[in-house]
């Protein structure tokens, strides 16, 4: 045997040993150790190999379900009776994971996320928006739109789930076995991880865009100014396990601060409503029901950072900010449409007229931003996405658009003490706005 040949047997012999121990090695690391329940360790082995999801095993492996012995069938399993199960190389099991499967170890959060508003969230047939996605725009705009955030209703043919209903994780998506929601909607699968869900890109893929930026008015507030900033320093604590604002961090609160999480005095609550006594979603705000205890626990909320004053002045400013859109926009408008399709000056059909989608607008996107603007501190929202457009559009194509549609329509509205400044400036404000540019710009 040549000098070559030899040491080539060696090398080779010196890499397969080295694989070996690194196999064996990784097979008895703490990730790969075997799960008390065997259930799942086929799922596992198979789903590990390439192309069958390998991601999917390597975040379970992650997160604290696999730590705990959690594994792939005991959330996948189905029963007999689950109308979307399927056998799978010897189990029975459905893809679909819903509420109730998670309340078999997590009841209490369940039955919190039930009694929200995000359950349901998929019951959107009969409003406006409806009727635009659905007919106005299409079938498939609202699946691959709406649904996606609010939820399909997941239909199960011959045995399969439907494509036009799932991939779906709208937070109040109606399942299969009857449940509503899907706690994925936020708790990306399969880390299930308190920290990520803590963090405010969790509620930014839903609480975003034209009505309802609550994402973009957090992010240009001092809250999401400081939250940028300490991200990364570990001040957050986001992946304690308990996670009390003015305890286990105190630099900034996220959306879960103010809407979810426990205080001192208030436990972690998945309903969302808990803390909230305005709504700012019709085109008219109403306060809700018991809200005088929900503003008292989103106060205590605020008092772990702040001074009692400080969260009473900004409440103050807040409620009127709410107040003056209601009166000045939200009801006169309000009142002239009522009035049109009282006296037929207008079809029953939504959108089929301009002054519909003029109305639309003003109250559903521009009106809510500035109210939502003014709730979450975003004063850009608050003014120039929000009251700015609201009066633009409400002077400028609204009442015009209502005159056109009948004569003196708008007088009653118009004559009010809101609007009276349109029949003109006194000379005494005239001559501030004067004053003003000469001495700013010296003309
Ligand atoms: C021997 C290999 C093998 C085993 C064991 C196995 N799977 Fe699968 N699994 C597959 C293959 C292949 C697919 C994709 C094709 C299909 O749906 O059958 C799949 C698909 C799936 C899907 C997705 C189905 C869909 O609708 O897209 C889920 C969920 C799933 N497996 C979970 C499990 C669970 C839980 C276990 C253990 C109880 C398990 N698998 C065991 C091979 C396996
Ligand atoms: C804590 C519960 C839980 C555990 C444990 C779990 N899953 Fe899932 N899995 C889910 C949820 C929730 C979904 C989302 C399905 C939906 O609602 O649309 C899902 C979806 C899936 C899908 C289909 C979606 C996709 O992205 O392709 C596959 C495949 C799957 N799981 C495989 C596994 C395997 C393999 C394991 C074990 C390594 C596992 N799951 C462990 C809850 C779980
Ligand atoms: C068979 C029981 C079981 C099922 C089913 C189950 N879990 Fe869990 N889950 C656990 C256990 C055990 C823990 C760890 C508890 C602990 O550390 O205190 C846990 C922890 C968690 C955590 C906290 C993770 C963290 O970072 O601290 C979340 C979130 C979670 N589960 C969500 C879910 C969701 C969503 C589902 C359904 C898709 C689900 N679980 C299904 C048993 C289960
Ligand atoms: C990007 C995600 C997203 C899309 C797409 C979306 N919505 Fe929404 N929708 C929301 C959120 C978030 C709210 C709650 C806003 C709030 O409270 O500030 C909401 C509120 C609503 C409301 C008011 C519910 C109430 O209780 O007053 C209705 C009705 C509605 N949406 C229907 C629709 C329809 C129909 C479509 C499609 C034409 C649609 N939405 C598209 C996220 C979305
Ligand atoms: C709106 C987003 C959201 C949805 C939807 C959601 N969660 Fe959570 N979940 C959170 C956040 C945020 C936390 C961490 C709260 C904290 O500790 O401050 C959390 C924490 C948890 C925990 C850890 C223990 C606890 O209560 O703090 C469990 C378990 C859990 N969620 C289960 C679920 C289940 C089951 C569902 C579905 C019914 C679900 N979650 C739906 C956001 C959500
Ligand atoms: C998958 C989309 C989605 C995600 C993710 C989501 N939401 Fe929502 N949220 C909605 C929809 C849709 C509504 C309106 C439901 C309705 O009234 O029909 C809503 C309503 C709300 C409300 C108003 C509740 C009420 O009682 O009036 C609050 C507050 C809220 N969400 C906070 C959050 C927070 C905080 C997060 C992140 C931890 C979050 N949401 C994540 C879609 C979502
Ligand atoms: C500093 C605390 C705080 C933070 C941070 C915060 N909110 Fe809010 N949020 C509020 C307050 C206060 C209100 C108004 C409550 C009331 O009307 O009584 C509100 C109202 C809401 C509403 C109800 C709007 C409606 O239709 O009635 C939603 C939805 C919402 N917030 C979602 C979010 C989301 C998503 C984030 C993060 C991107 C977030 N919030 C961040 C304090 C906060
Ligand atoms: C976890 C701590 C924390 C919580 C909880 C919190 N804030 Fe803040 N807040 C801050 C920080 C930090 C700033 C930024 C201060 C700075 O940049 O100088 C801030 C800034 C503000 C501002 C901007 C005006 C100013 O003084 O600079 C307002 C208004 C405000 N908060 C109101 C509230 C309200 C209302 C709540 C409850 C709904 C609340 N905050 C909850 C920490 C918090």
């Amino acid at each position: 045997m040549s000098r070559q040949k030899y040491s080539s047997i060696i090398t080779v012999l010196a890499v397969s040993i080295c694989v070996l121990y690194l196999s064996l090695g990784f097979k008895n690391s703490e990730n790969n150790r075997p799960l008390k329940d065997d259930d799942s360790k086929a799922c596992i082995d198979c789903h590990s190999k390439e192309g069958m999801g390998v991601s999917i095993v390597q975040m379970w492996r992650e997160s604290k379900h696999s730590k705990n012995d959690i594994g792939c069938f005991d959330c996948h399993e189905a029963e007999q009776s689950d109308a979307d199960g399927f056998d799978h190389y010897g189990k029975r099991i459905a893809t679909i994971v819903s509420p109730r499967d998670c309340g078999k170890c997590h009841e209490q959060e369940v039955t919190e996320f039930d009694g929200s508003h995000h359950a349901k969230a998929a019951q959107f047939i009969g409003s406006l928006d409806n009727i635009l996605g659905e007919i106005v725009e299409g079938a498939a705009a609202a699946n691959s739109g709406c649904r996606q955030c609010h939820g399909s209703i997941v239909q199960v043919k011959n045995g399969k789930l439907d494509a036009t209903t799932w991939p779906n994780t709208g937070i109040g998506r109606v399942n299969p076995d009857g449940s509503k929601g899907s706690c994925t909607a936020c708790h990306s699968r399969h880390s299930f991880s308190v920290a990520q869900a803590r963090q405010p890109e969790a509620c930014g893929k839903c609480h975003m865009g034209p009505d309802h930026p609550q994402m973009e008015i957090y992010t240009e507030s001092k809250h999401g100014i400081k939250f940028q900033a300490v991200r990364s320093t570990g001040l957050m604590n986001l992946d304690k396990e308990e996670w009390v604002v003015g305890k286990d961090y105190t630099s900034a609160p996220t959306c879960v601060t103010c809407h979810m999480s426990a205080t001192p005095s208030q436990k972690v609550s998945h309903d969302i409503g808990r803390r909230i006594s305005w709504t700012l979603r019709p085109p008219v705000s109403i306060k809700l029901e018991n809200d005088i205890e929900k503003r008292s626990r989103m106060k205590d909320v605020c008092m772990q950072c702040h001074a009692k004053e400080h969260t009473e002045n900004f409440f103050t400013q807040y409620d009127e900010a709410v107040e003056l859109y209601n009166e000045k926009f939200g009801k006169p408008a309000k009142g002239i449409m009522d009035k049109f399709y009282a006296d037929k000056k207008l079809t029953k059909t939504p959108f089929d007229e301009e002054i519909e989608w003029i109305y639309y607008e003003l109250w559903h996107h521009e009106g809510r931003r500035a109210r939502m603007g003014a709730s979450m501190m975003g004063p850009d929202y608050t003014q120039w996405h929000g009251f700015y457009e609201v009066a633009k559009h409400f002077y400028n194509k609204f009442i015009p658009d209502a005159e056109k549609i009948q004569k003196g329509s708008t007088k009653q509205v118009m004559d009010s003490k809101f609007h009276e400044w349109k029949k003109g400036l006194t000379e005494e404000q005239k001559k501030e706005i004067l004053d003003f540019y000469k001495k700013r710009y010296g003309e």
